[in-house]
């Protein structure tokens, strides 16, 4: 599996995987009709909005893929700063690997990317918020992730709760 940096012409595919991923995670979490609005060009114009910011010179915005062997986009990551009142410096945004390639190890690679990313540009520790009742939970716990808050939200008339995972020392994923 081949980790890299995310280049302006990815978006359609990041989309790609950003939507399936979404659809097969949240479909025992999230009601059908939300999950079925979930558009492939909405979210390709938005990651290309996204792209155009990570790929400039000056940002701390960043946004790694892994491609299987056949150089398709199979999973994604994107962090940068906190968004929000945090103690916590960095934070990832997102990070969805198509089921398919799920355990393969490929979400650990990807937060040893962006962790060591987000460490050059001297962030110490990072968060990530993720909705109740999703297996990811297990995923950031195996990554000695600490659990650190979390809120009630409401979107689109839908309530949930997202929980805080956080890693005080940005080190810790560097090792893993
Ligand atoms: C969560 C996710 C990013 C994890 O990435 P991954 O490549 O599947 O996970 P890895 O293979 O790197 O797993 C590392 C360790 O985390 C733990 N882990 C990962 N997924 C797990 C799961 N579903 N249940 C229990 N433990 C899990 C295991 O200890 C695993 O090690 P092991 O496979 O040797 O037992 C990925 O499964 C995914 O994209 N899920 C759907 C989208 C999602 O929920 N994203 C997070 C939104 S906040």
């Amino acid at each position: 599996m081949n980790i890299r940096e995310a280049k302006l012409e990815d978006a359609a595919a990041i989309a790609f995987v950003h939507v399936d991923s979404s659809q097969t995670t949240y479909r025992d979490l999230l009601p059908n009709d939300h999950l079925n609005k979930f558009s492939y060009k909405k979210r390709a114009n938005n990651w290309k909005n996204s792209l155009n910011v990570s790929t400039k010179a000056q940002t701390n915005y960043f946004i790694y893929v892994a491609e299987n062997p056949m150089g398709e986009i199979v999973g994604f990551i994107d962090g940068g700063l906190v968004r929000g009142d945090s103690t916590y410096q960095g934070e990832i945004y997102a990070l969805y690997i198509l089921e398919a390639y799920q355990r393969k190890g490929i979400g650990r690679s990807l937060i040893k990317a962006i962790a060591l990313r987000l460490s050059q540009s001297r962030l110490t520790s990072i968060m990530v918020w993720v909705l109740a009742g999703n297996p990811a939970v297990q995923f950031y716990q195996a990554l000695d992730a600490q659990r650190i808050g979390q809120k009630l939200i409401k979107t689109r008339g839908i309530e949930c709760t997202k929980i805080a995972y956080g890693w005080n020392d940005i080190q810790v994923l560097l090792t893993e």
